[in-house]
């Protein structure tokens, strides 16, 4: 027989070596038997579903999915005992499994049939919790979605302030060439100086909305003071503010700069807009190596979904600041509930640990 160092290795792997594998595996793993009790588990397992590894050896693997799947999943368990090959579980279904809590989870589960040393056939069950997997690919859909209604905007605003504009200036030009009274050109001329001068701010106005030159010139503390002032002029709502970022603003990775701005700004935005109130309060403050923005109102709050925002399609604010929480390396909560207000509270590093690698 060939005697390689890597066969060598291998043949003096002990039982006591298989365990340590097993327990030093970074997935849960369950050993059940053919009629679906667990008989032995890796701490992951323990970790993972919240019961202790004597409740949990022994007892039915049933225990561990949600009620309303527990007799389909026998069903499979069943079926699987009477052909048991190596395969991922559940192929095309989104899998949920239940901790002891009683909150669920998505997961990954492969199984495969494997003889314990001694006794009939056993399933080894490996199962990964695929929560922050399904939040990427969450996050890259709204990315995908916050681009195409920006394009949307972006149209609609060209569509509906530039070109109908323009199609009035041609027509008014063409008036105010064939005028012959003086007075009555001059009146003309007015107007439409008047309306050039309203598309010039519409068109600054879109420029503003794509990338924030308010907020390179003027810095963090100066550009939300604006934004609040903006907020009662626009909307009549009064921001109580506290911002207190005087000795770190010059410290802030601009990345989170940007991030905080648009965050407090959608936030404002929203309670100026949803909420029905005439005031709101802002608080801005560093705390232990991150800045803390918190957008505060007492109005009728509403119903939060699983992923944070509201729900319906065409709804980006909330998960647009989430998402510039999180690539800042932050995170954001919202506690709302209808009829009792709405916090919007955002954390973000003063430096983002991911490019402090770079
Ligand atoms: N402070 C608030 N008070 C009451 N309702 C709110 C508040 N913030 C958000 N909402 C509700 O949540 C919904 C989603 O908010 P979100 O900011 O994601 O989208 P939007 O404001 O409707 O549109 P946009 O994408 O332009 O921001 C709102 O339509 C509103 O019903
Ligand atoms: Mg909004």
């Amino acid at each position: 027989m060939l005697r390689g160092p890597g066969r060598e290795s291998l043949e003096v792997l002990t039982d006591g070596h298989y365990r340590a594998v097993f327990e030093a595996s970074p997935d849960a793993m369950l050993v059940v038997d053919s009629s679906g009790v667990i008989r032995d588990l890796n701490p992951q397992a323990v970790s993972m579903f919240g019961w202790s590894r004597e409740e949990m050896e022994g007892s039915g693997v049933e225990r561990l999915i949600p009620a309303a799947s527990r007799s389909r999943h026998e069903r499979h368990r069943m079926r699987y005992a009477e052909a048991p090959r190596p395969r991922p579980m559940g192929q095309g279904l989104e899998l949920q499994a239940l901790r002891n809590d009683g909150t669920t989870f998505p997961v990954e589960i492969s199984l495969s049939p494997g003889k314990l040393a001694s006794g009939p056939e056993h399933v080894i069950c490996t199962i990964r919790d695929i929560t922050s997997w399904k939040r990427m690919r969450w996050l890259s859909r709204m990315k995908l979605k916050a681009a195409e209604n920006e394009r949307k905007h972006l149209s609609r605003e060209l569509h509906d302030e530039f070109l109908q504009f323009l199609v009035a200036f041609k027509i008014r030009g063409k008036l105010l060439v064939d005028e012959t009274d003086r007075n009555e050109r001059e009146r003309a001329w007015a107007v439409i100086a008047d309306e050039i001068l309203g598309a010039i701010r519409g068109v600054k106005q879109m420029i503003r909305g794509l990338g924030s030159p308010k907020l390179e010139r003027q810095g963090l503390v100066s550009a939300l003071a604006t934004l609040f002032r903006d907020t009662r002029k626009v909307h009549g709502v009064t921001i109580h503010a506290s911002v207190n970022l005087d000795w770190v603003a010059d410290e802030l990775d601009p990345v989170a700069v940007l991030a905080l701005y648009r965050i407090v700004q959608a936030a404002v935005t929203n309670a100026a807009t949803h909420a029905r109130v005439s005031e709101a309060a802002v608080t801005v403050r560093s705390e232990d190596g991150v800045i803390v923005a918190e957008v505060r109102d007492e109005g009728c709050g509403f119903e939060l979904t699983d992923s944070g925002a509201a729900g319906d399609d065409g709804h980006v604010g909330l998960a647009g600041m989430r998402e510039r929480a999180e690539l800042a390396g932050g995170s954001l909560t919202v506690r709302t509930s209808p009829g009792r207000g709405t916090t919007v509270r955002a954390t973000v590093p003063m430096v983002n640990p991911d490019r402090e690698q770079w």
